[in-house]
């Protein structure tokens, strides 16, 4: 039976090329959006011709009742092959620490920290259950099922690595997401397996031109744009390997090891004329 991985924000940017990645790997693909209809659908039409199943799953990640409405609808079609959650989805609201919207702030922890806990908590659940039966039953019929733990996978970002004031709350709830991994790992072993990806600029987002992000992209070690499809393959690196928990990749051409006084893309003109 093929495994299915659900991914958050899965329909565009860096969701829609790990949904690729699961794909041809020969997952099935749950494609969460939430405004993204079209995207999504369209996504799961191209997933579907590469042979896999695939589903689109809409919902709001800030409240508790959405996220278990998008949990429970994806459960419904996987049952106990949802193996794999990719907590991709992200708020990304520009503020400062000395002036941040309280709201604003909130709704940033609850989307990029809040929802990658809960659906930890129901995929360990949903798991918990069938593990112990199988440990239960023959030696042989345990080892028949033998393959890695589900997992859960955070998608973070270098800053967390290289900090700056900018984005403060985006910034403060990824903090919160890095700590979490190993904490969450700790907290739902033997059950799952909890991993991170930590990318580094990847697509122009918020105030940013075209020309400002052609030059961000190139300010890391490695002085090229990042691969997103590098990203991607990497999460489904951490979900098929059996022995990795509690561990963040860096898939950022070294970016935080460059460290700047505020965002690249408030910095990029004085960092390529320095
Ligand atoms: N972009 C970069 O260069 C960069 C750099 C470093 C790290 N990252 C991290 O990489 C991940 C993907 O980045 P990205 O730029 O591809 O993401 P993005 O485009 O900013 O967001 C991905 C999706 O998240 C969904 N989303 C946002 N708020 C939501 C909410 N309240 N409820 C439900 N869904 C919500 C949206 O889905 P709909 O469109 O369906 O509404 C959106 O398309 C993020 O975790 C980000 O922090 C990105």
């Amino acid at each position: 039976m093929r495994s299915w991985a659900l991914i958050t924000g899965g329909s565009v940017r860096l969701g829609r090329e790990i949904g690729l990645a699961f794909a041809r790997a020969g997952w099935n693909v749950a494609c969460h959006y939430n405004r993204s209809g079209e995207q999504a659908q369209a996504l799961c039409a191209e997933l579907r011709a590469l042979g896999v199943d695939a589903l689109a799953v809409q919902g709001e990640l800030e409240d508790e009742a959405s996220c278990q409405r998008i949990f429970d609808t994806t459960v419904a079609t996987t049952g106990l092959a949802l193996r794999c959650v990719v907590n991709n989805a992200s708020l990304f609201v520009p503020d400062e620490g000395d002036s941040f919207d309280e709201a604003q702030a909130l709704a940033q922890l609850k989307v990029n920290l809040m929802a990658p806990m809960r659906f930890g908590k129901w995929l360990a659940k949903l798991h918990a259950n069938s593990q112990q039966a199988t440990k239960q039953s023959t030696p042989e019929a345990a080892s028949a099922s033998h393959q890695p733990q589900p997992s859960v996978i955070h998608v973070l970002d270098q800053k967390v690595y290289n900090l700056n004031p900018d984005y403060f709350s985006y910034t403060l709830s990824k903090l919160a997401l890095e700590r979490a991994v190993s904490l969450q790992a700790q907290s739902l072993a033997p059950t799952l397996r909890v991993n991170a990806v930590a990318p580094g600029l990847m697509y122009l987002s918020g105030p940013q031109t075209q020309d400002n992000f052609n030059r961000a992209a190139q300010a890391n070690l490695l002085r090229q744009p990042i691969n997103p499809a590098d990203v991607a393959s990497s999460v489904l690196f951490l979900a098929q390997n059996a022995s990795i928990t509690g561990t963040t990749l860096r898939v950022d051409n070294g970016q935080h090891l460059v460290p700047l006084a505020r965002d690249v893309m408030f910095v990029v003109e004085e960092l390529f004329k320095s």
